[in-house]
């Protein structure tokens, strides 16, 4: 008798494990995609997956769905471990009608944002579905709703990491929009609201779905996604990879991984780095690998608003979040974009607990219409925000220039950074030295018997007495001028000091970001 049972939960198992079965499995491969089960078992350590639900069903009697099976709802969840810590996981089966998401499936999902709340441990949610099922109607919809919900709710508490390996459709694309980072695998993986059918009845545009919702438009123009992947294999390396700088929840720090880099590491290097004209650029990743752990920085959304550069790295084994301007792209200004990417950035690694580095070289805010009228103002208040709400250890180090605004808005001494830190050729001032001298010497200039001459004259006295460091050290807006060789001992002494950092906040409901 007990192996009569014994043989039929090995029976039904089975018939679970392959999900919809040879031919839809054969068709998943040839489309370059991997299974369910074989993403989950790539993502976790070896053996270590624990399936829950696999024995749930959906309830559906409506467009012959009393007849259809659906092996394990169309979504594998459970828990495993990702380099020995515990991580909930649920990918959905396209192979099982579509992946598409009904009341029961949603049921699964929510059970594992459940625990994961419970637990304090981060969720990946690997997508690939047509989105809402449509014969569950308006159980479908509410099966979504109750996704968001959580999504929210968990938000801030455990790292959230939504993953698109095949379409995401409809209100499907706004689980992952609720979660902290979101992966795409290049040619394999879309979202949109509206598909392209749709768009052309409506508006008559003619697009293809990977220029609509592909990988590369939702990392480099949309902003929506946060990595791109050549293949779903690279795409779960990169999510171990991320996973190792972030804490288990917000009530932790990320590990410590040991590193064999030289902490009293001087690079004599960045004595050069910044090239002599002030105008010139240079690329600003070569500073940041310079400076961290063996070089290790992970970009986060490297092919979005380029003029600023966002990630992590680890200083001494100790995750930090970098910001740094790119003055190899539009001069390293500010706009919209950048804003977006850094105030987003910056409350990912608040709410985690991850110290953010600063490094700075910016000209100020992108001046034009464009800019004005997308509302630059209300965009760049996010970083303002951010900074100034922000409660983990900040340093800033200024390059090169900080000008204005934009000195501000990178986290200067007045946002909350408690420490600053400048190189000797940093120019800290309310606005460039062209702009400047022509407002205060204008008569000057235009009484002048040689006008252009004055006016270089007066450019150069702005710059000798303005663009350097050392009146902002004089009032203690900068705490030291450093020789940039000895950058990393001097960051790594910077954090180790402010590890124990405590700051509060005033107790409220929640602050009121602007959008
Ligand atoms: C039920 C679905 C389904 C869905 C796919 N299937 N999507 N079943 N509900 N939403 C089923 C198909 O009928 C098919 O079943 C199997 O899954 C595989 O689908 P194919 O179409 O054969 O695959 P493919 O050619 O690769 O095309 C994939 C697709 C397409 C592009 C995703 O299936 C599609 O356009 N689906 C509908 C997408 C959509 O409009 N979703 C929006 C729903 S509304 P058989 O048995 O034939 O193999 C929505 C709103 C949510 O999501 C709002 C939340 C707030």
């Amino acid at each position: 008798m007990a192996v009569d049972k014994m043989n039929e939960l090995h029976k039904l198992r089975d018939k679970i494990s392959q999900g919809g079965g040879e031919k839809r499995i054969a068709k998943q491969h040839e489309s370059g995609k991997l299974t369910a089960r074989e993403r989950i078992n790539l993502l976790l350590d070896e053996s270590s997956f624990n399936e829950i639900d696999a024995f749930v069903k959906h309830r559906c009697t409506e467009f012959g769905m009393e007849t259809t099976d659906a092996p394990g709802e169309g979504v594998v969840t459970g828990f495993g471990t990702v380099e020995g810590r515990l991580v909930y996981v649920y990918a959905q089966d396209f192979t099982v009608v579509g992946g598409s998401l009904g009341e029961m499936h949603a049921q699964k999902i929510c059970k594992v944002l459940d625990l994961a709340m419970k637990m304090g441990a981060p969720v990946v949610g690997m997508n690939d579905s047509g989105g809402a099922r449509i014969q569950e109607g308006v159980d479908a919809l509410s099966g979504y709703g109750k996704i968001f919900y959580r999504n929210t709710i968990a938000s801030g508490v455990i790292p959230q990491i939504s993953v698109i390996m095949g379409p995401c459709a409809g209100g499907a694309v706004y689980s992952p929009a609720l979660t902290d980072f979101i992966f795409m695998v290049d040619k394999t993986s879309q979202m949109f609201i509206t598909g392209p059918q749709v768009i052309k009845t409506v508006t008559g545009e003619e697009v293809s779905a990977e220029e609509l919702g592909g990988a590369m438009t939702h990392n480099s123009i949309s902003g929506v996604a946060h990595f791109m992947s050549n293949n779903e294999k690279e795409c779960i390396e990169e999510i171990r990879r991320l996973l190792s700088f972030l804490p288990s929840n917000n009530m932790e720090n990320a590990p410590i991984v040991s590193t064999n880099d030289d902490l009293n590491r001087v690079e004599d290097v960045l004595n050069t780095i910044i090239p002599d004209s002030p105008n010139k650029p240079y690329d600003m990743y070569e500073i940041i690998k310079t400076i961290v752990d063996d070089g290790d920085f992970m970009d986060v959304q490297p092919y979005y608003a380029r003029n600023i550069i966002t990630g992590f790295a680890r200083l001494n084994g100790s995750s930090i979040g970098i910001i740094a301007n790119q003055p190899k792209v539009l001069a390293g200004c500010l706009d919209i974009n950048a804003s977006d990417k850094a105030g987003r950035f910056i409350r990912t690694c608040d709410a985690f607990n991850i110290p953010i580095l600063n490094l700075v070289d910016v000209p100020g805010f992108l001046p034009g219409t464009n800019q004005e009228f997308g509302g630059i103002i209300r965009h760049g208040a996010k970083m303002l925000y951010a900074y100034s709400e922000s409660t983990v250890p900040k340093v800033t180090l200024v390059v090169r220039k900080a000008y204005g605004g934009a000195y501000l808005a990178m986290c200067s001494k007045d946002l909350g950074a408690d420490m600053v830190f400048a190189w000797p050729q940093a120019e800290i001032a309310v606005m460039g030295p062209e702009g400047a001298a022509n407002i205060i010497f204008k008569k000057e200039i235009e009484n002048a018997d040689n006008p252009a001459q004055a006016r270089n004259e007066k450019i150069q006295e702005y710059k000798d007495k303005f663009a350097t460091p050392y009146i902002a050290a004089s009032r203690g807006f900068v705490d030291d001028v450093i020789e940039p060789s000895a950058t990393r001992p001097i960051l790594i002494n910077a954090f180790e000091m402010l590890s124990s950092k405590r700051e509060t906040r005033p107790s409220k409901k929640h602050g009121n970001l602007p959008v």
